[in-house]
């Protein structure tokens, strides 16, 4: 990656994972943080299994920022990505969408207006993990006739939870 990311500003993006995504969020720290984007780390602070920590608990942490709307973005990581996405779509306005490659990665914000990134640390090589995140970043919402489809998926929640 030669060109320097930029992201609309100002965007509040927060970061979790467990154990098993310890390692990736760790190099996208670093990675944003070395752009000059700032993030918010909400643990797990740790790799090892020892120090076991569970996915919804980190989950729930950045999604719950997103869904009241005091961070802009979220980035979860586990060891599949599976968990994160399954605990963190539990919360009203949140769109988390797990993504293993760069079109994933643009058509979720393009088409989805995905506001919360979730990644398989056990699946994904670094590099290709990081430049998923700076796609997910920079691609910006459609809008158009994405957007009523988007809204239907919060009136799911109000009916029917
Ligand atoms: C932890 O072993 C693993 O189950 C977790 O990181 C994640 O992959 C769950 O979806």
């Amino acid at each position: 990656m030669t060109k320097p990311i930029t992201v609309p500003q100002p965007m509040r993006i927060e970061i979790a994972s467990d154990h098993a995504g310890f390692d990736l969020k760790c190099a996208i720290v670093q990675f944003l943080t070395r752009q000059g984007i700032g993030v918010i780390d909400h643990g797990a602070g740790s790799a090892s299994p020892e120090a076991s920590a569970d996915y919804p608990d980190y989950a729930a942490l950045v999604a719950a920022s997103v869904s009241r709307g005091t961070a802009d973005r979220g980035i979860l990581v586990c060891g599949t990505g599976l968990g994160m996405t399954m605990a963190a779509n539990r919360f009203h306005g949140v769109r988390a969408t797990l993504c293993h490659d760069l079109h994933m990665a643009k058509i979720s914000r393009q088409h989805n207006d995905a506001n919360i990134l979730t990644l398989g640390g056990r699946v994904l090589e670094t590099p290709v993990a990081l430049q998923i995140v700076e796609v997910w970043l920079q691609t910006p919402f459609d809008g158009g006739r994405h957007k009523p489809r988007i809204q239907k998926i919060d009136l799911i929640t109000k009916r029917h939870a």
